[in-house]
This record gives C-alpha cells, sequence and structure tokens, in this order.
C-alpha cells in the first residue's frame, strides 16, 4: 500500500503519544519507510528508545546538535514523500498555522513540499475553542489533510470528541493522499456482512460472513479517491472517509442499496443476503415448552438481479458468487442472469477463503474476458485486485 514510501512521523506532547508507536508499526507493515520525530512535549509521554526501535531509523529531535546533518530540517521535509503529525497538540496546529519554527518538527514541516497529515488530539474543550477551529480551517483551505480527533473517553476521563483517530484510519488517509487516485470523482456503493432474519424477538437466522471483504473494497476506493458508501450488518470499524448505513435484514438491505444506487456509479454486493425468511416472525419470544417450532421460509428479493435489471446507462454492477462446487460455471451463470459486469467468484469450502477469514482466494469473471484468478491473499490485496479491473471497465465505458 505505501512500498517504498519515506514518511515522517511527527510526534507531539498528548497522551496519545503512545499511539504513534502503533501508527509507524502500521505505516512500516504498509512499506513505508518510517523517520520519526519527537517534540521535548512528546519524550514527557514515550521515551525515544521505543519509537526508534520501532521505526525505521532512529527518532531525531533537535534542531541542533546534530553531528551527521547540520541542517537536518530541510533534508528530512525535502527527502519526504509525505508527513503525518500524530498526535498533534492545538499548540503544534498553531505553530503550523502561523509559520512559526521553534523545533525541528516545526521546521520540517515548513521545509517541505510534501503533503501533510495532522491528526489532532485533545480535550473536547480545546478541539472546540474557536482558535482551534480557525486555525484547522486555515490548514484545511491549504491542502493539510486532517484525520479528525474521535468520540470517546478522553483522558480526564470525562466522554468528548477528542481522541486521537485510530491508527488503522491515519495509515488509510496516508494511503489516500498517496495512492494512484484512479478512482476519483466516482461513487460507490458497497454491500457488507451476513443478514439476519427475525424469527422471533431474540432469535435470527443468520450466516457466516464477518463483511471483512466488503469493507476493505470499501476502504480501498476510499484510498483511490471514491466517494464511497457501506451498507453494512457487520459491526467493523468504518473505513476512513466511508459512509456507513447500518442495516440488519435483506428487506432494511434493499431498501438502502435502491435509495443508493440511484445516485452511485459502482455498486457491489458483497453481502451475504440470506435467500430465505421467515414468512411471520413471532413478535415475542417462542417458548420452549411450546415444543420446536414450525418455521415458514418465504424467499427473499434478489436485491443484485434486481439492481442489474434497472442498472443505468455508464452503471457498472459487480456481485459475489460464494460456491462450494463448479465454481466457474456457477459463477458465469450468476454474472449474466443478474446483467453484472463483473463477479467475483470464491470456492468458500476451500481452507482460507471467504467468510470470516482475513485472507480470500477469487476468480474474477467478467463477460467479455478471461477469468483472472487471485491466488490466496489478504482481503486487502483481493479488494485491490477487484478495484483495479473496476477501473479498467470504468475507463472502457
Ligand atoms: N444476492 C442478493 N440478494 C439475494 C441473494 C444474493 O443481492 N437475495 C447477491 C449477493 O450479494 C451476491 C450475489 O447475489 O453478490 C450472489 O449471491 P450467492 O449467495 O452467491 O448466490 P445466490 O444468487 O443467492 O444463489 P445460490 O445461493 O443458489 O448460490
Amino acid at each position: 500500500m505505501l512500498e517504498g514510501k519515506r514518511i515522517v512521523l511527527g510526534v507531539t506532547g498528548g497522551i496519545a503519544a503512545y499511539k504513534a508507536v502503533e501508527v509507524s508499526r502500521r505505516l512500516i507493515d504498509a512499506g513505508a519507510h518510517v523517520v520519526p520525530i519527537m517534540t521535548a512535549g512528546a519524550q514527557k509521554f514515550l521515551g525515544t528508545a521505543t519509537l526508534s526501535a520501532l521505526a525505521s531509523e532512529p527518532v531525531q529531535t533537535e534542531l541542533w546538535n546534530n553531528a551527521t546533518t547540520p541542517i537536518p530540517h530541510t533534508k528530512i521535509g525535502q527527502n519526504a514523500d509525505l508527513i503525518v503529525v500524530a498526535p498533534a497538540t492545538a499548540r503544534l496546529i498553531a505553530a503550523y498555522r502561523m509559520g512559526l519554527s521553534t523545533d525541528l518538527l516545526t521546521n520540517t514541516l515548513l521545509a517541505t513540499r510534501a503533503p501533510v497529515v495532522v491528526c489532532p488530539a485533545m480535550h473536547a474543550e480545546m478541539w472546540e475553542h474557536p482558535s482551534v477551529v480557525e486555525n484547522i480551517a486555515v490548514l484545511r483551505e491549504r491542502g493539510v489533510h486532517i484525520v479528525e480527533p474521535t468520540e470517546g473517553r478522553l483522558a480526564g476521563g470525562d466522554i468528548g470528541k477528542g481522541r486521537l483517530a485510530d491508527p488503522a484510519s491515519i495509515v488509510e488517509a496516508a494511503a489516500r493522499v498517496l495512492g494512484p487516485n484512479d478512482m476519483e470523482g466516482t461513487s460507490i456503493v458497497v454491500s457488507a456482512g451476513g443478514t439476519r432474519e427475525p424469527i422471533d424477538a431474540v432469535r435470527v437466522i443468520a450466516n457466516r460472513s464477518s463483511g471483512k471483504q466488503g469493507y476493505a473494497i470499501a476502504a480501498e476506493a476510499a484510498s483511490r479517491g471514491a466517494s464511497v458508501t457501506l451498507v453494512s450488518t457487520a459491526s467493523l470499524p468504518a473505513p476512513y472517509g466511508v459512509k456507513v448505513l447500518q442495516v440488519e435484514t435483506a428487506a432494511e438491505m434493499k431498501v438502502q442499496m435502491e435509495r443508493t444506487a440511484a445516485d452511485h456509479d459502482i455498486i457491489v454486493m458483497a453481502a451475504a443476503v440470506a435467500d430465505f425468511r421467515p414468512v411471520k416472525p413471532a413478535g415475542g419470544k417462542l417458548k420452549k415448552h411450546a415444543g420446536p417450532p414450525e418455521i415458514t421460509l418465504e424467499p427473499t428479493p434478489d436485491i443484485l438481479a434486481e439492481l442489474g435489471s434497472a442498472k443505468r446507462e455508464g452503471q457498472i454492477i459487480v456481485g459475489f458468487a460464494a460456491e462450494t462446487d463448479d465454481l466457474l460455471s456457477n459463477a458465469s451463470k450468476k454474472l449474466s442472469a443478474k446483467k453484472l459486469d463483473l463477479i467475483i467468484a470464491n470456492d468458500v469450502s476451500a481452507s482460507r477463503v471467504g467468510f470470516g477469514h482475513d485472507t480470500n482466494a477469487v476468480t474474477l469473471v467478467r463477460p467479455d474476458a478471461e477469468p483472472v484468478e487471485i491466488d490466496l491473499a489478504s482481503k486487502r490485496d483481493v479488494a485491490r485486485a477487484v478495484i483495479d479491473v473496476i477501473v479498467t471497465i470504468r475507463n472502457r465505458h
């Protein structure tokens, strides 16, 4: 995702400084070379040894007294592909806005042409203070990418907006800034997770889908500049920049998908939609002493087939085929029956493939091209291959 990218990770003095270690680890896992800088304030919360050990090179803290590079800030700034400041205090944000170069980090920020991602973390009152609000607005106007803090329990024990965004979102933001942006100007809606159909007030018919593949596709599309909506039954963290609409049943998913599909260019049905649902779910809880219930099922609407039939000119419709036998022939039948541009076929009986796993192996089948096999890979890598094909289809339209 970030292979070969040189990313300066600036850490400032907030209680969330310890989370910079996780940000650094994730950036390195994504292939980046992490150059860490800590301010004096950051060192009150996190030892330089910890970050030095886990980043790609030792932490730098000093503008002066650097034996190897007399002017480190210009070198660091010029060589960077990206600067991420996480956490960013109100003070750093103000200094950056004003152009105050008081230490190595602020100097580096002023001496770079690389894009900058600022991830504020502070107390809710500070985040809402007019001076911080104005400073953030000015930085945004200048093209600085802001990863907003999230709501939650703050250092003082109270609850509000001010927690550092989670490290995964920060890495997503970095990928988005440095990504190919070949989905810019495109809107995509992805469904994810398994639907749950009520039997009674407490029981449901469900399936083993985790939603991970749909979320990975949404995250990948967003990192490449698309405007993304997820219609989801899963309770996974929302990928950075993705709007999530929560649903539970096939009927709810149909309503949201139809509503959303009307103004989206690309539709990806990654959800495992129940094919049957109880005709009349009991309002209360079925009691054991009444004996085994007779549950009569009825078919659910095929959301994807209906979206395929109602397809607009230029719209791209993508489905999944979860199979245990005759993978390619079954997938091809679904491709034509549901009028799809692409179907992602997976053999859900294979090990580490499909439902619930972090990995997947799929075959991408299109009406007018040779099938493309993607061997066992992370769901994010599979998502990348899927979006690559979608971009190819879109460019042909
Ligand atoms: N799908 C849907 N609505 C349904 C059932 C399935 O939109 N009621 C979508 C799924 O999201 C998937 C595709 O159709 O993208 C194929 O789903 P799959 O379960 O593989 O196949 P089915 O069409 O349900 O057929 P079968 O269960 O017989 O394999």
